[in-house]
């Protein structure tokens, strides 16, 4: 830094230059990016979607575009959207909860606004007095804004833009909480067969509408002196090269200015095992008023100067002790919330449901991965088993696989489970419980299980899984296991801490702790 620092002074730009961040930007399934300069003028603050997962809609933040970190969440609990959301009555959520969402900041009001549509077709807004909370439900309305983004104008009027193939704008009422006033003001352009990823600016006065066309991978750009229309459009990015290899073209995401005026587009690559990575590159700004993208000949770059300062590095990867639950970790489904406690450091994991399918058992705790070998190792103590109980490291997906350890009797055994799969069709009900591919006796209670996989779209796509007693001499327990790399079930593959029942409630677990790696 200092280095830098001095080389600044003396004015050796050729040095400056290698100043670059790479593409992409997290190595992490942070999908539908809403992402805008808050009040202090500083600040970036990213709105993500993460579906069935709890609390929803994570929170990032920035001060250099780069290096970011999540700091919360808008939605406290899903368990708001009904009990299907804490896995109530035999019922799941998968694939449903939050996506496509919108976040601001309201000057007049100094409040915080989270909008998102849940479960076509209620929408949701919720509010907090400060970006870190208290959050909560403040209203629910239809029209369902379909991939939504929140513009609040100099005048305090607040505008959605949402909705796919027919693009409409609403007005909100003076509080935010219903709408006024909604009317379409466009319709997917030629040649494409769709719209959505809807994003509203106001730039140098006139108002702008991002969106893109799925099948074709086109963004497209659209402008208006009027929120109503008529808008004019251009294209932002024509099917442009993502810079992770083998995922296609990269469209979708949010325009940003930066404090000096430069101005990005944060998209995604649809990179699957793994998720959806965000990617970012400038933005210049032709005499029509049409934004253009940098692109490295003709693709999406992998590298591009540092908008700005670089501000510390976030390390997305390393320990956890458990002294706290750092907004990184997410629960499938709304937890019950009384199964789990702090052991300062540790995490005490009570079984919450008594079945023998991981995709009904509640309080599983899912990190994701992250890089291209991404490498996860859990610490467990299961001294307090129940008879009956299962508890262990899953990769977890719509089809996944475990390492764990099982008790039947006095007998404890570590134990392989692959193929655990749900069905797309059928609302994501379990097809298979899954099969066990390797066992291995074990006297000690503690135990370290680990998952090491290749993340990379163009990669193996195996997983394989291990387990240790002493954290040193790890053994590996059943073959490799094929990922799921297709993209319908959108969220991406995750490390899931699970403890679950077969016969009685009662028995818990410690998490020591878990290390998130990269080979
Ligand atoms: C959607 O747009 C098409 C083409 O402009 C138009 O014919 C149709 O009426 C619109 N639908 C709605 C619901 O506004
Ligand atoms: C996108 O690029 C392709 C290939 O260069 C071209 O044929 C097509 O016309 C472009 N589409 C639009 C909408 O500009
Ligand atoms: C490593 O662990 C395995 C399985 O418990 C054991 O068979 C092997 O002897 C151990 N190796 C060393 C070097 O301790």
């Amino acid at each position: 830094m200092l280095f830098r620092k001095a080389c600044a002074l003396l004015g050796l730009g050729l040095l400056a230059q290698a100043q670059t961040f790479n593409n992409p930007i997290i190595y992490e399934d942070f999908p539908d990016n809403d992402i805008f300069l808050g009040p202090d003028g500083k600040t970036f603050y990213w709105s993500s979607s993460n579906f069935h997962y709890s609390p929803g809609a994570p929170i990032l933040e920035s001060t250099d575009l780069v290096n970011w970190q999540v700091i919360g969440h808008s939605v406290p609990s899903i368990s708001d959207f009904g009990s299907d959301y804490s896995m109530q009555n035999g019922k799941t959520a998968y694939n449903r909860g939050t996506w496509a969402s919108t976040l601001r900041h309201r000057k007049s009001n100094g409040e915080w606004y989270w909008i998102g549509c849940i479960d076509f077709w209620t929408t949701h807004v919720y509010t907090a007095p400060d970006i870190t909370g208290p959050w909560s439900q403040s209203s629910s309305f239809q029209p369902c804004f379909y991939d939504c983004g929140l513009l609040i104008d100099d005048d305090d009027t607040m505008y959605v833009a949402y909705g796919s193939n027919n693009v409409s704008v609403a007005q909100l009422a003076a509080d935010g909480l219903s709408v006024a006033k909604t009317q379409v003001v466009f319709s997917y352009p030629s040649p494409c067969t769709a719209i959505e990823g809807n994003r509203m600016y106001k730039i140098n006065g006139l108002y702008y509408i991002l969106d893109d066309c799925p099948g074709e991978g086109i963004t497209v750009i659209w402008k208006s002196s009027s929120p109503w229309g008529p808008y004019t459009h251009k294209i932002l990015s024509n099917a442009t090269a993502s810079p992770v290899p083998g995922t296609g073209t990269a469209q979708q995401g949010s325009l940003i200015e930066a404090p000096n005026g430069n101005w990005y587009f944060m998209s995604f690559a649809w990179a699957y095992p793994l998720g959806r990575l965000p990617i970012l590159a400038p933005v210049t700004w032709g005499s029509d008023g049409f934004p253009v993208l940098q692109t490295v000949n003709g693709a999406w770059g992998e590298s591009y100067p540092l908008p700005l300062p670089e501000s510390s590095v976030t390390s997305w990867i390393g320990g956890d002790q458990f002294w706290g639950i750092d907004p990184a970790w997410e629960w499938n489904h709304a937890p019950d919330t009384t199964k789990f406690s702090l052991a300062e450091p540790g995490l005490i994991l009570q079984t919450a449901t008594v079945t023998n399918d991981l995709y009904h058992a509640r309080n599983t705790l899912t990190r994701r991965p992250n890089q291209a070998f991404p490498v996860g190792t859990l610490q467990l103590d299961f001294t307090n088993m129940a008879d009956g109980d299962q508890c262990g490291l899953a990769l977890f997906r719509d089809s996944s696989a475990w390492i764990g350890v099982v008790r039947n009797g006095n007998s404890y055994t570590v134990t392989a489970v692959q193929g655990l799969t749900q069905d797309a069709g059928n609302s994501y009900a379990t097809t298979s419980t899954g099969t066990v591919v390797g066992t291995a006796p074990i006297s000690a209670r503690t135990v370290y299980l680990q998952v090491r996989f290749d993340s990379r779209t163009v990669g193996s796509n195996q997983a394989t899984f291990y387990y240790s007693t002493d954290g040193n001499n790890f053994s590996q327990l059943g073959g490799a296991f094929n990922l799921d790399n297709t993209y319908y079930y959108f969220m991406g593959y995750r490390y899931g801490i699970f403890n679950f029942a077969t016969k009685a409630l009662g028995g818990s677990v410690k998490v020591d702790g878990f290390v998130s790696w990269s080979n």
